[in-house]
């Protein structure tokens, strides 16, 4: 198999939002180093996402992640793609209002190597996304299902199913846009609508859950890697079977460890 390496050479906004229409952008989510090194020359960009709280904290949605511990994994990836252009997910509570955005997003610039952050919200986070754009902080924006509104909301929904939601989806993306984002998330939504969504705007509309007739594409790492055992969302597609790779590899090393076949002779000192 041969890897493809990302042909550009370090990401930028500007070479990402010249990809509209010309290349189609892969981004993956990572949350370590180890991880983020292996995608680093693959992907065009790595988000921390705060999906993070319930793949690796266990926890039942994103709502309790802090901004510390984003900061933590941040630079742990920063650390492991050095070359990578990394976005971190700002977590739930975080950009309430302009000030505290913009507070929370310079402390994102002073204590980590992250290239830009993200925000959920349509046109009523548009003002305080342009606060922050004009205060010099790459924002990529987030619209559609988001799942920090999964309480408010009363749980995941798929977006775009009324024409009432579609229009809304619409209006969404341009407020984002003209905030200054420079792409957008489309999570879970009707793919006629994220089609409607692309062409609505100029800036690189990057996709989960919306067909594939977005800009480009974002999976959660341990979703595609199939490590992520307790259901599996429609839109996701396995490219390994991760999970029992693990397990299988676990079972055998228990198995050499009783019948004493590890460590060999070779292994030892
Ligand atoms: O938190 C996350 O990983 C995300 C992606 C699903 C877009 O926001």
């Amino acid at each position: 198999m041969s890897i493809i390496i990302n042909d550009f050479e370090k990401m930028n906004i500007t070479k990402i939002k010249k990809a509209k229409n010309n290349k189609k952008l892969t981004v993956i989510t990572a949350y370590d180093a180890l991880f983020a090194k292996l995608f680093e020359e693959i992907a065009d960009m790595i988000l921390v996402g705060d999906s993070l709280n319930m793949s690796f904290a266990g926890r039942p949605d994103t709502l309790s992640a802090t901004l510390d511990q984003m900061i933590y994994h941040t630079n742990a990836v920063c650390s492991g793609a050095k070359k990578a252009f990394v976005i971190l997910d700002m977590p739930f509570g975080t950009y309430i209002n302009k000030d505290e955005a913009l507070k929370n997003s310079v402390k994102v610039y002073q204590e980590t190597n992250a290239a830009a952050i993200k925000i959920e919200g349509g046109e009523d986070r548009a003002e305080i996304i342009k606060h922050l754009t004009s205060n010099s902080i790459a924002v990529m924006g987030h619209i559609g299902l988001m799942p920090q509104y999964v309480r408010s909301e009363g749980g995941y929904k798929v977006r775009g199913k009324t024409q009432e939601d579609e229009e809304q989806l619409i209006r969404d993306a341009i407020a984002v846009e003209e905030a200054g984002a420079f792409a957008i998330v489309v999570e879970g939504v009707m793919s006629n609508v994220a089609k409607r969504i692309t062409k609505a705007v100029n800036i690189p509309i990057i996709g989960i859950g919306a067909g594939n007739v977005t800009d480009g594409q974002v999976l959660v790492w341990s979703d595609m890697l199939g490590l992520f055992e307790d259901f599996k969302p429609k839109f996701v597609r396995h490219y390994m079977q991760g999970a029992s790779m693990v397990k299988e590899a676990v079972n055998q090393y228990r198995n050499d460890v009783q019948n004493s076949s590890f460590p060999s002779k070779e292994e030892e000192y």
